[in-house]
């Protein structure tokens, strides 16, 4: 299957694959015409650069013009893993891969069955999360079944990822990284290898705009409305409300609260006392309500450290910065 997998791509063709974080949509990022078919089958904004994968270390050297100490510390201590890298980029890389820019992103996924797919193929392969543009990225084959079926020429199903949301995006192509995106590997973690970093302004502030492209479109909503509610004991009161309106209500919680509430579909995602169990079920908590046709939903917040930033990151574009 891995084999069959690598030919499409050897040949131009999109196939969706599993990483520890989410599941990719890939292509070979030295192929132009293969990459637009990733933006295509997605629905992806053209100006929304992707993640190039690479399956050993020295294939950066074909992607970038140099790498500087900081990225090599933190590629010797992070990858593989879920961190993606931003540097100045080499020509060979195809123009659609970094929407013009003159940077790309590379990572070296945590999955045995990424990394030998990345050495089958032979190339580089560029990846987005393999959802449909706008909802949350798949974790697990049925998810992107669910998206993408008829729009690529496969996936390769290796059950469900481990970290559930997708990398820490960071750029290094300057003296000091800048975190454009919280994810897999935490704040802490990276600041613990190179010490203090520089956080983009707009994941603290609504009123600036995001330095990386794709941090500025709405995602990973449910079809219904979304709020996140600090104060979980309103939430009751905000359901009673909505169902007096007679709509069909959600909560997402935790196992530690989840009887506590009374709406029409109520998901327990993970454990509150341990963060990495949230950002597992994360996804897949989001895609249950539109499963169960929610109509109004109000979330839990979750603490802003470690995995927890990386969380509330991806629920504040869920409910598109609704917040109470
Ligand atoms: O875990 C992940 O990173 C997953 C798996 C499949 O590897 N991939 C993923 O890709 O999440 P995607 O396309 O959904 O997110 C890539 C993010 C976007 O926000 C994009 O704008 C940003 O990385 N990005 C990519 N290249 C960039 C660049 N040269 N400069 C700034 N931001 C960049
Ligand atoms: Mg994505």
């Amino acid at each position: 299957m891995i084999k069959e997998a690598a030919l499409w791509i050897k040949k131009g063709e999109v196939i969706a694959f599993p990483t520890e974080t989410v599941y990719g949509l890939g292509a070979n990022a030295l192929d132009e015409q293969a990459v637009r078919k990733i933006f295509e089958a997605k629905g992806r904004p053209s100006d929304n650069p992707l993640i190039v994968h690479i399956a050993e270390a020295e294939q950066l050297n074909d992607l970038v013009l140099q790498v500087p100490s900081v990225a090599k510390k933190l590629i010797e201590q992070f990858w593989p893993g879920p961190l993606t890298i931003i540097l100045k980029k080499k020509e060979a890389v195809a123009e659609s891969v970094t929407a013009g820019l003159d940077t790309v992103a590379v990572r070296m996924p945590d999955h045995p069955v990424a990394l030998e797919l990345l050495k089958e193929a032979g190339v580089p392969v560029a990846a987005p999360s393999a959802n449909l543009s706008g909802k949350p990225s798949p974790t697990n084959g049925e998810h992107v079944y669910h998206d993408l079926k008829g729009r690529i020429a496969g996936i390769l199903d290796a059950g469900g990822t481990g970290v559930g949301v997708e990398s820490t995006v960071l750029d290094c192509s300057s003296d000091v990284p800048v975190l454009y995106r919280p994810g897999g590997v935490t704040v802490e973690e990276i600041e613990a290898i190179v010490g203090q970093v520089k956080i983009d302004p707009s994941l603290k502030s609504k009123d600036e705009a995001p330095l990386s492209p794709g941090m500025k479109y709405t995602h990973y909503s449910p079809n219904g409305s979304l709020t996140l509610v600090r104060n979980r004991m309103q939430i009751p009161t905000l359901l009673e409300e909505a169902k007096s309106q007679g709509k069909r209500t959600g909560v997402l919680t935790t196992e530690e609260n989840q009887d506590f509430y009374e709406a029409d579909v109520v998901v327990s995602c993970g454990k509150r006392s341990d963060l990495a169990t949230v950002a597992h079920k994360l996804y897949q908590s989001l895609r249950k309500f539109d499963e169960e046709k929610a109509e109004v939903i109000f979330s839990e917040i979750f603490p802003s450290e470690e995995m927890g930033i990386a969380i509330m990151n991806r629920l504040e574009k869920a409910a598109g910065g609704n917040i109470i």
